[in-house]
């Protein structure tokens, strides 16, 4: 468990989840989905069973190459990062990361924060060599977070998103440790 400060000297609690958060982080991803486009997700379709995602927060919490980053203010999520990977000798070196932030604590530093939070956890689990992400090629504010973090284009993915009859490329990232 760490506190830090916003921006806007906000105090944030990050911490690791516990079972009894299922619930509140299954409500959080539905509530962000319908916030951005730029999640994979929209509003209700993080189709998750309690249960599910109690086995999943046991799972990252055991795992050394997988793990979430839950970010709270007065013990409320406000935020999630998460590094997952598989399990294969040829690929558990490489985490994928995902974090969203409610809106309304957007812009304000935190983005930073818990990238940082995510990589050095990476850097100390003597398995992660490696971070990969995609992210929408019309989503300016994370791919500068993401160039600032040390993350490099490596391709895009032609008309890989489809929202409301229109095609978005995704960019695909990575960070070498
Ligand atoms: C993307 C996200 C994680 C970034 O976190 P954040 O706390 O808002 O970001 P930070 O404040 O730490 O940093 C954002 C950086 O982008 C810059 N930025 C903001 N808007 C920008 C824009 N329109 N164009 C270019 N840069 C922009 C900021 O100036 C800052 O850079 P700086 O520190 O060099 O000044 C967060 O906004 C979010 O969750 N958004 C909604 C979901 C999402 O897009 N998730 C990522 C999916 S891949």
């Amino acid at each position: 468990m760490k506190t830090v400060l916003t921006k806007n000297n906000l105090s944030v609690v990050l911490r690791s989840p516990k079972e009894s958060d299922a619930k509140e982080i299954i409500g959080f991803y539905n509530i962000v989905g319908g916030e951005t486009t730029y999640l994979s997700f929209g509003a209700g379709e993080y189709k998750v069973s309690a249960q599910q995602q109690e086995s999943a927060i046991t799972s990252v919490n055991e795992s050394d190459n997988n793990t979430m980053i839950l970010a709270t203010i007065d013990d409320k999520i406000i935020a999630i990062g998460t590094i997952s990977s598989n399990q294969k000798k040829k690929g558990k070196h490489v985490g994928e990361l995902g974090i969203v932030i409610k809106e309304e604590y957007c812009n304000l530093g935190l983005g930073k924060i818990m990238m940082d939070e995510l990589i050095d956890w990476c850097k100390s689990n003597g398995i992660t060599t490696r971070i990969s992400l995609s992210v929408r090629k019309d989503n300016p504010r994370a791919i500068q977070l993401y160039k600032n973090c040390g993350f490099e284009e490596e391709g895009i993915q032609k008309n890989e998103t489809y929202i409301d009859g229109e095609y978005f490329d995704i960019v695909l990232m990575g960070l070498i440790l």
